[in-house]
């Protein structure tokens, strides 16, 4: 019989089961991707794994499990329905070149029936039913019959189902096989299951056989050490475990939405309520964002959050959220969720100033929006026939102001103009189709970009790090990391501009050590050790973990998961081409090899 089980609960029968079969336990990286330029976000427990999928040998072993914050933005405009987020949990085994489908599937089979009280009666899977690229899998159907699941619950899906990754253009990816469990409702027919789309088969869980690796040009390289990777969605499970519709009824949302209805003081804003919905959803995933160093900008991950903060406040004055109210539900979100992600009670302060300050900038930018629509509507001369307000004009609104088209067509309404709908749909499909090819551009290279024009510029970002603590002091720590095969982009904490001598300064060290040929060792240690020696970097590790420490001659020791040049010679030659500001308080360095 099963019994309701919170997320908490999940998390901990999640983590101990793999414990007790071997996987050491890791922590959840952030939601920025360190050193990896071709994702905003991590988007999947695997993605912070990638170089150990591909071969790399991890720190802590072949057998890993973990509980992974992620973000996705691909639905951003569906949440509010009952079933999308943006920000989610996962949880996750691998084998890192380890056990394959044999025991994968054992392991699956015995949480899914042990720990969560499933029978085996109940619940489907999916395999891959094989392409030009790799065969039908019928080992994993073999050792599911094996199980007890009955044939009949057994289907083969094509690529579209049964396949997972690469998760940017290259990588590794491979077939994958999907558990499914019924909700408690009537079948859609006699062929009801995973295929038919009536959604009474709820996915629970995905065991990725990763084996190959897709390379650019579009080929299936098998791995030399064939992995597994996995998912199960922690919000997704809990609510089916309680037996409720949405992850909005569940424990996971509970104090926000109480928080909510008290802000608005309406009884309704709760989780069948849209605006609810998405400021609650939006609010969770921005207070995460700013917990792992993201600021609102009008680029990349900032622009991101300033979509999630500034729709969260439209929504709220639907719901009659007048007042200022981002930092009381940042603040249910952190006292919420520290015990698991202890980086939110952290990072409290920078929270509660990044939310003040975007609240209030977000209301002059409206301010400044009105006005420049009375000045749009007083520019239509008053004898035209109709009084409409392009399309262009709807969109300029939408895309410099934030208005979003219902509030301009209510304002237009006030005034006795229509907007032109169909224009502003236009323009807003060219601009997706423009920003769209902006985001392929970010995925070239390929998530898995492991060449040596990378690590050089990898290893080049560790001689700028500790040369401008030389140069500017010990408080300068990076924030992030972005290197394509070109150059590499390094973010850290500064509070003013650089000067040209500090610049020379900076750029001569780091050429002083290239010209030394510094050998470059990787050591494994415990966090411990590391600390002691004096190393820096050592964010997103976690006590009693091991870890790579990169050694460069006497003049750097740094955390990282590598990969880096053998030595630093190879580098040839160090150029800074930029400093500027990133956010406040932080500089931005780019920086080529030459
Ligand atoms: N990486 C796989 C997924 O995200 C497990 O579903």
């Amino acid at each position: 019989m099963r019994t309701p089980i919170t997320a908490a609960e999940l998390r901990h029968l999640f983590i101990e089961f793999f414990k007790s079969h071997g996987h050491a336990e890791i922590k959840s990286a952030p939601l920025v991707p360190e050193n990896d330029p071709t994702c905003l976000f991590t988007t999947a427990g695997m993605h912070p794994l990638v170089p150990y999928l591909l071969g790399a040998k991890h720190p802590s072993g072949k057998r890993l499990t973990d509980v992974q914050k992620c973000l996705r933005t691909g639905d951003i405009d569906e949440v509010g329905d009952p079933f999308h987020l943006t920000f989610f949990e996962m949880l996750g085994n691998w084998s890192l070149g380890d056990y394959f489908k044999e025991e994968a599937i054992a392991m699956s089979f015995a949480f899914l029936t042990e720990k969560l009280g499933f029978r085996k009666e109940e619940i489907k899977v999916t395999c891959f039913a094989g392409d030009e690229n790799a065969p039908k899998d019928e080992e994993a159907a073999s050792i599911w019959r094996k199980h007890g699941i009955p044939e009949q619950n057994i289907y083969f899906l094509g690529k579209k189902d049964n396949w997972w990754g690469p998760a940017g253009q290259s990588g590794p990816c491979g077939p994958d096989t999907e558990m499914f469990v019924p909700l408690d409702r009537p079948d859609c027919g006699s062929d009801c299951g995973p295929a038919c789309g009536c959604g009474k088969w709820v996915e629970i869980w995905n065991d990725v056989f990763m084996q190959y690796n897709k390379t650019l040009d579009g080929q299936y390289i098998p791995l030399e050490h064939p992995n597994v990777d996995t998912g199960m969605g922690v919000e997704r499970v809990t609510a089916f475990m309680q037996g409720v519709k949405s992850a909005y009824q569940t424990e996971l949302f509970r104090g926000i939405f109480a928080c909510i209805k008290e802000l608005s003081g309406r009884e309704d804003a709760d989780y069948d309520c849209r605006s609810a919905r998405i400021v609650a959803e939006h609010m969770r995933a921005a207070t995460f964002l700013i917990g792992d160093g993201v600021k609102p900008s009008n680029v990349d991950q900032g622009y991101v959050l300033r979509r999630l903060i500034r729709r969260a406040i439209r929504e709220a004055r639907k719901i009659g959220i007048t007042q200022s109210f981002t930092n009381s539900i940042a603040a249910v979100v952190i006292s919420e969720y520290s015990s698991v992600y202890p980086e939110l009670s952290q990072q409290e302060t920078v929270i509660h100033e990044e939310f003040i300050r975007e609240e209030e900038q977000f209301g002059k930018t409206l301010e400044n929006g009105t006005r420049e629509f009375n000045k749009l509507i007083d520019r239509i001369p008053e004898f035209v026939a109709k009084k409409v307000i392009s399309g262009k004009h709807a969109f300029n609104l939408y895309e410099t102001y934030g208005f979003p088209l219902e509030l301009t067509v209510e304002m237009a309404k006030e005034r006795g103009f229509e907007v032109d709908e169909t224009g502003f749909h236009e323009a807003y499909e060219k601009h997706q189709a423009l920003s769209r090819a902006g985001a392929e551009q970010k995925f070239k290279g390929g998530l898995a970009d492991q060449s040596d024009a990378t690590a050089a510029l990898h290893t080049a970002t560790h001689l700028l790090h500790k040369a401008l603590r030389k140069v500017l002091g010990e408080h300068v720590a990076q924030s992030g990391s972005n290197i394509t095969a070109e150059r590499l982009r390094f973010d850290f904490s500064h509070p003013d501009k650089m000067t040209p001598e500090q610049l020379t300064e900076v750029e001569r060290i780091v050429n002083e050590q290239i010209q030394k040929d510094l050998p470059i060792t990787c050591e494994e240690v415990s966090l411990e050790e590391a600390r002691k020696r004096g190393a820096i970097g050592l964010f997103g590790e976690k006590y009693g973990e091991v870890v790579k420490l990169y050694t460069m001659g006497d003049f750097s020791m740094e955390i990282c998961g590598g990969p880096h040049a053998t030595h630093t010679g190879a580098l040839k030659s160090f150029k800074i081409v930029k400093e500027e500001s990133s956010s406040r308080g932080v500089r931005r360095i780019k920086a080529v090899l030459g």
